[in-house]
């Protein structure tokens, strides 16, 4: 949908790290920068500006800010001209220590991304360094930013890169201090937006052509938002959104294992065709000891509750969750809680991160972080093999049957992910797209398609992918048709 006017100013490449809420600022910076006269470019060798949107919630993500940083300080030895721009969580993180130690032209924290392109003009214009972050981050980033953060967010784009979606918003921060995570501190406390702003901003984006969105908060479904008497909850977002013509799926992550508003957005779910059958519900871990220590409030048998009501409310839902492995104190019997919980709740994939302390954390400061890296690396491994066969055998479920796919575009690793597909006709190539609840489709066809729906009947499939051939192409009254008769 990008309608946006072609200039020739300063050139800017961003490099994204980190979560969808990465995804969406870039968007936002995206969009501001090329109305302040900025244009994009795809290259480091061909910008004038290099803009890092970086992520701190493990170290490794930080060490390959840190090299991709030290390989711009190379390339400025030919161009000295070149502005390297720190945004993103690592700036509220470490500003003092990017603007000093590794050479970074400018720092602005995540609050601060409204006044980028003024910082950028000056440090072209005056050749000098430019920081903005929150100074007390707990205390919040301050009445100024914060309007000038809703009002951002509310002029510009957030279409994804990926054509006829968007992000949209929900809140920022989060308040729940899970005894691992560094997001509270980068990110500030729960600010919840205004439920106009949001049906706003997807009308907006639905004028522009946007098919789907996604709406994202650390823990999107505590949204709640207080206006006299009424109390909106994320359900009342579902709806007020499902009345936008134009948008066709509505998506939210990520969700947090809690019984607050859990029943009415499953059955919001349930009742609303264009809510996606798609729950993002992140574990961590299976051992109550383990949950306990990491903060999280609840016990893997009440997390298998949640899940059980949910799959009796929405019985095709498809679930995905995360786990940490090799928390501080992990034991064997901790980790075969923590497969016995993956096997029994049936996930349709499964993200593994490696524990990795974080500076000024819960976890950081009380516990040692003495599991050694290569018993993480085998639970990761074992934890993997174990969500593969699972994942395996829900793919194969859809085996002769027909799905619908919001096609995304060429596939990027499709050639290799499955058996060869025939490739009809000189326009035709490789394409992906993902079903409501989140399975990778692949399948021949023209590239116009992206951006649109399309009718796929499954004729193969791999752990984590759907392989077939496309049946037709849908106007969205006929899908929403389709699945007002599935619900
Ligand atoms: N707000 C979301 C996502 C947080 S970060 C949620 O609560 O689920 C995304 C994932 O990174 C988390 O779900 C967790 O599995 C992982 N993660 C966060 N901090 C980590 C750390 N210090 N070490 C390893 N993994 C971590
Ligand atoms: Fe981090 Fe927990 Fe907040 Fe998620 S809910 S962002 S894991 S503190
Ligand atoms: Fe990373 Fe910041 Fe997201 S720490 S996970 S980019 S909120």
């Amino acid at each position: 949908m990008k309608q946006r006017v072609e200039k020739s100013g300063p050139r800017v490449l961003i490099k994204t790290f980190g979560c969808q809420m990465n995804k969406l600022d870039s968007a936002l910076v995206e969009s501001a920068l090329q109305q302040a006269g900025f244009s994009l470019t795809k290259t480091s060798k061909q910008a004038d500006v290099v803009i890092l949107n970086t992520c701190s919630v493990r170290e490794h993500a930080e060490q390959r800010v840190f090299s991709h940083i030290g390989n711009l300080r190379h390339l400025r030895k030919e161009k000295p001209q070149l502005i390297v721009a720190v945004i993103g969580c690592m700036a509220q993180r470490l500003a003092s220590s990017l603007l000093e130690s590794a050479g970074a032209d400018i720092v602005c924290g995540p609050a601060q991304i409204p006044r980028l392109a003024d910082m950028l003009k000056l440090t072209i214009s005056q050749k000098c360094k430019a920081a903005a972050v929150t100074e007390k981050i707990r205390r919040g980033c301050g009445r100024a930013d914060d309007e000038a953060l809703d009002e951002f967010e509310l002029v510009h784009d957030t279409d994804s890169a990926i054509p006829g979606q968007a992000f949209v918003r929900v809140m920022r921060g989060c308040d729940n201090f899970c005894s691992y995570c560094i997001v509270p501190y980068v990110r500030g406390p729960e600010v919840c937006r205004p439920p106009q702003a949001i049906v706003e901003q997807a009308r907006r984006l639905a004028g522009g052509g946007i098919k789907q969105i996604t709406l994202l908060g650390q823990r999107v479904n505590a949204y709640r938002y207080h206006a006299g008497e009424k109390t909106f909850c994320l359900a009342d977002l579902f709806a007020m959104l499902s009345d936008i013509e134009g948008i066709e799926w509505i998506r939210f992550v990520t969700s947090y294992p809690s019984t607050e508003f859990f029943s009415e957005i499953v059955r919001a779910m349930a009742a609303l065709p264009k809510v996606c059958n798609y729950l993002h519900l992140p574990a961590q871990s299976g051992s109550d000891r383990i949950l306990a220590a990491m903060n999280r409030r609840y016990t893997g048998g009440q997390y298998m509750e949640l899940l059980a009501e949910a799959r009796g409310i929405v019985p095709d839902i498809s679930v995905a969750g995360d786990f940490i492995v090799g928390f501080p104190g992990e034991t064997e019997a901790d980790f075969a809680a923590t497969v016995d919980l993956c096997e029994k709740a049936e996930y349709k994939n499964c993200f593994v991160f490696r524990y990795s302390p974080r500076p000024g954390t819960g976890a950081d400061r009380r516990l040692q972080d003495i599991v050694p890296a290569v018993v993480k690396k085998n639970r990761n491994v074992d934890l993997l093999a174990v969500q593969e066969k699972i994942s395996s055998e829900l793919a194969g479920r859809f085996l002769g049957g027909t799905v619908t796919v919001l096609v995304e575009g060429p596939s990027k690793k499709a050639a290799t992910a499955g058996p060869p597909l025939p490739t009809a006709g000189h326009d035709c190539v490789q394409l992906a797209g993902r079903t409501q609840g989140d399975w990778i489709t692949v399948f021949d066809g023209p590239r116009s398609l992206a951006g649109g729906f399309a009718e796929v009947a499954i004729t193969s499939t791999s752990p984590f992918t759907l392989f077939g051939r496309v049946k037709g192409v849908q106007s969205s009254e006929s899908r929403v048709q389709q699945d007002n008769r599935r619900k």
